[in-house]
C-alpha cells in the first residue's frame, strides 16, 4: 500500500499518487457535502444524513491517514521558526481550519446518528451544521492551495522517497 501511495502521481505535478488521490477524494467530499446541503433544503433529511455521514467519515480517514503524517514529517519540524515561509503558514492555516472543521463535523455526525454521549448532546442542529459545512469548504479551498504550494513549480517538493 505504501508503495502505491508513493508512486508518481497522475495529475502531472510533482505530487505522488497518494497526494493526487487525497486531492481528488477531498474534492469528492466537498461535492458530497454540497449535494447533502441541497437535499436538506429540499426536506429530504434521510438522504441528507446519509450523504453527510459518508462524506464526514471519508474525510476523517483522509485526514487521519494521509494528512496528519505528512504534517508531522514535513511541517512540524520547522515550527515555529519557519512560520514566516509560505509553505509553512499556508499549511498551518489549512490544518487549523481543517482541525476545527473535522471536530465540528464529527460532533454533528455523531449527534445526528444518535451516538453522542448525553452531556454533549445539543439541539441547535442547524447552527452547528452550517458552521461545520462552512469550515469544511474553507478547509478544502485551503487544501487546494496547499497542494499548489507543495507540488506546482516547487523546486523542492516534499515527497516521500
Ligand atoms: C475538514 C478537514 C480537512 C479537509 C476538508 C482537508 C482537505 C485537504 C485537501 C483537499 C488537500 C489537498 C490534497 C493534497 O495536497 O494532498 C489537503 C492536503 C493536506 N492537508 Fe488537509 N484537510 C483537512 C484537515 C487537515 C488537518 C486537520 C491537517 C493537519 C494535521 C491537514 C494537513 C494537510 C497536509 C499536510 C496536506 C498535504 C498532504 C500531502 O499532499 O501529502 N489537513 N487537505
Amino acid at each position: 500500500m505504501t508503495e502505491l501511495l508513493h508512486q508518481p502521481g497522475f495529475l502531472g505535478t510533482s505530487a505522488n499518487w497518494g497526494a493526487d488521490m487525497t486531492l481528488l477524494v477531498g474534492l469528492l467530499v466537498a461535492v458530497l457535502l454540497t449535494v447533502g446541503v441541497v437535499l436538506a433544503r429540499r426536506g429530504r433529511y434521510g438522504a441528507h444524513r446519509w450523504f453527510q455521514t459518508t462524506a464526514a467519515a471519508l474525510n476523517a480517514v483522509l485526514v487521519l491517514w494521509l494528512m496528519v503524517l505528512p504534517f508531522r514529517d514535513f511541517v512540524a519540524p520547522g515550527l515555529p521558526e519557519r512560520l514566516n515561509e509560505r509553505f509553512y503558514y499556508v499549511t498551518v492555516a489549512h490544518a487549523f481550519v481543517g482541525f476545527l472543521g473535522l471536530t465540528f463535523g464529527l460532533f454533528v455526525t455523531l449527534r445526528a446518528n444518535g451516538l453522542m454521549i448525553r452531556p454533549l448532546r445539543f439541539n441547535d442542529y442547524k447552527g452547528f451544521m452550517r458552521v461545520a459545512y462552512g469550515l469544511y469548504m474553507l478547509a478544502t479551498l485551503l487544501g487546494v492551495v496547499v497542494y499548489v504550494v507543495w507540488f506546482v513549480n516547487n523546486p523542492n517538493p516534499p515527497v516521500y522517497e
